[in-house]
């Protein structure tokens, strides 16, 4: 059996759920804007409407019932239910590397979640036995790699994924 990972996890000042169809709306707010999508997937387009977003929900729950991770909502603790989105993704939906990857609403940016949900990200993977993660960003995304830096991801190299040239930054779990 395909072992789960284990949210909701709770990070100072965050909280990673699963994700549900009623959250469609809120994702759509992210999904939707142009700035937040540029650095995001083939295209680095805005999902055009609604339902394009509800369809990307359904791949992104179907990737945890098989997989056991996907990304997972971020909820603020004291604060909006999803403000963004973070977790694990087999690159380009195959693998067999698997990606951390975040979208943080805009209205947000520039709090220090990305960074914080990507250590909690980390962690996951770490209880689920993962020996290695990548993370990957179009170059001119240095928001993206100084966040998989704070995070203790390391640079390593750059490689074709999703039709793109993209830097790759790369983590292993502490020996011990
Ligand atoms: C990239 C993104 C996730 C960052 O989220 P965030 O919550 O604002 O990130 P944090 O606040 O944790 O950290 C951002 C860091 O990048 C820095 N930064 C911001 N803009 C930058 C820029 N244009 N160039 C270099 N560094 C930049 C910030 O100063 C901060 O570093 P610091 O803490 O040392 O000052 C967010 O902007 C986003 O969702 N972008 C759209 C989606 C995306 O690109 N996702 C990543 C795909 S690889």
């Amino acid at each position: 059996m395909t072992e789960r990972a284990p949210v909701p996890v709770e990070t100072q000042r965050l909280r990673l759920r699963q994700l549900t169809e009623g959250d469609v709306e809120s994702l759509h707010a992210i999904y939707g804007d142009a700035e937040t999508m540029r650095y995001i997937g083939s295209a680095g387009r805005p999902t055009p409407d609604v339902d394009a977003t509800r369809r990307t929900l359904e791949v992104l729950l179907d990737h945890g019932r098989q997989h056991g991770f996907t990304l997972w909502a971020i909820d603020e603790r004291d604060g909006d239910p999803l403000v963004g989105v973070a977790g694990l993704l087999l690159v380009e939906g195959r693998g067999p590397e698997v990606e951390a990857a975040y979208l943080v609403r805009r209205d947000r940016w520039g709090r220090g979640y990305a960074s914080e949900v990507l250590r909690a990200v980390l962690g996951i993977a770490e209880s689920l036995g993962l020996e290695r993660v990548i993370a990957l960003a179009y170059p001119g995304n240095d928001a993206s790699r100084r966040v998989m830096e704070k995070a203790g991801m390391m640079a390593d190299g750059t490689i074709t994924a999703y039709g793109r040239e993209m830097t790759r930054h790369a983590w292993s779990p502490p020996r011990g």
